[in-house]
């Protein structure tokens, strides 16, 4: 896993959607897994801009969210479709027919969740997985007790994400009790795993998904099995983490970040990455330690 810290939410959300572009650009085909929540509204908002600003093409990509409401379809102005739509695909140029959500108003939700498998599959996997983190420490809605090697399936949502999410409904008793959401293990299939958590709150779940003990408690903590997961924070985000001058120093110093440091050049990383032969590889199976490289 690498850390990355950046002085505020602003530039910590930034980074990542540089992270974004750069992979985009360096493969125009990328497969991308996107998230929702508060956080990620800025990352579309600067994908946008980058988009309408340097002409960053989004026609090429397929996208695959990682969850929607049980009950709600994707007319509904609170179903994560809606949201995606408004936040990001209705502003830049991708094709509506690559951008796939679980469809949470499916009559069976149980050949729903294969689908959504299998048609990941058949795009030949997610490149790249975009993340949030809930204030439970979920990955998706992979609520407390999820199994780490879970595929994508229905969820009951957890007290503490009802709690988090109700006041983005209305009115908030709308807010349905279950979603489907790709599993841990889904998520770990992906080829490079990204995650933001920005402000004080998020402060204790993260320290404790990045340094704690792996546990089904927290599904965060599973990225520590992951090869290649990135989590960017800020200052506030990063408050209780033990190691952060060994994070800082790294980020500072190691020539793979060196394109990021300044803020100039979308597309350094990969580069980088190459040419160090880092180059994208097969999936791999998660707990095959000789392909970790975080
Ligand atoms: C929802 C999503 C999660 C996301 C979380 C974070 O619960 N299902 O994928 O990580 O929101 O939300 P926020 O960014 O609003 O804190």
């Amino acid at each position: 896993m690498e850390v990355v810290i950046q002085p505020n939410a602003e530039k910590a959300t930034d980074l990542v959607a540089r992270v974004i572009a750069g992979k985009l650009r360096d493969n125009p085909r990328l497969v991308i897994g996107l998230a929702t929540g508060r956080t990620m509204e800025s990352v579309y908002a600067r994908l946008v801009q980058m988009h309408r600003e340097q002409g960053l093409d989004f026609s090429g990509c397929h996208t695959f969210n990682l969850d929607e409401y049980v009950g709600l379809p994707g007319s509904h102005r609170n179903s994560y479709r809606h949201y995606m739509n408004h936040n990001l695909f209705l502003n830049v140029n991708v094709d509506l027919r690559n951008t796939h959500l679980p469809d949470g108003a499916a009559a069976d939700i149980e050949a729903e969740c294969e689908r959504y498998e299998r048609v990941i599959a058949q795009c030949g996997g997610i490149d790249l997985q975009l993340l949030g983190i809930g204030l439970a420490g979920h990955l998706g809605f992979n609520e407390p007790v999820s199994s780490l090697r879970s595929r994508t399936r229905i969820k009951v949502l957890s007290p503490v994400t009802r709690a988090q999410n109700k006041a983005l409904f209305t009115p908030p008793d709308e807010m349905p009790r279950r979603a489907i959401t790709m599993g841990v293990g889904t998520i770990l299939d992906a080829r490079h795993c990204l995650l933001l958590a920005t402000g004080g709150d998020k402060a204790d779940i993260v320290a404790r998904a990045i340094e704690g003990p792996m546990t089904s408690m927290i599904s965060a903590t599973a990225l520590q099995f992951h090869p290649h997961c990135t989590v960017v924070l800020d200052e506030a985000a990063a408050s209780r983490l033990q190691e952060v001058d060994y994070y800082r120093w790294i980020f500072e110093n190691e020539p793979q970040w060196e394109p990021f440091r300044n803020g100039s050049n979308a597309s350094g990383l990969d580069g980088h990455l190459v040419k160090r032969g880092w180059q994208k590889k097969a999936i791999a199976p998660v707990w095959d330690g000789a392909n970790s490289r975080h």
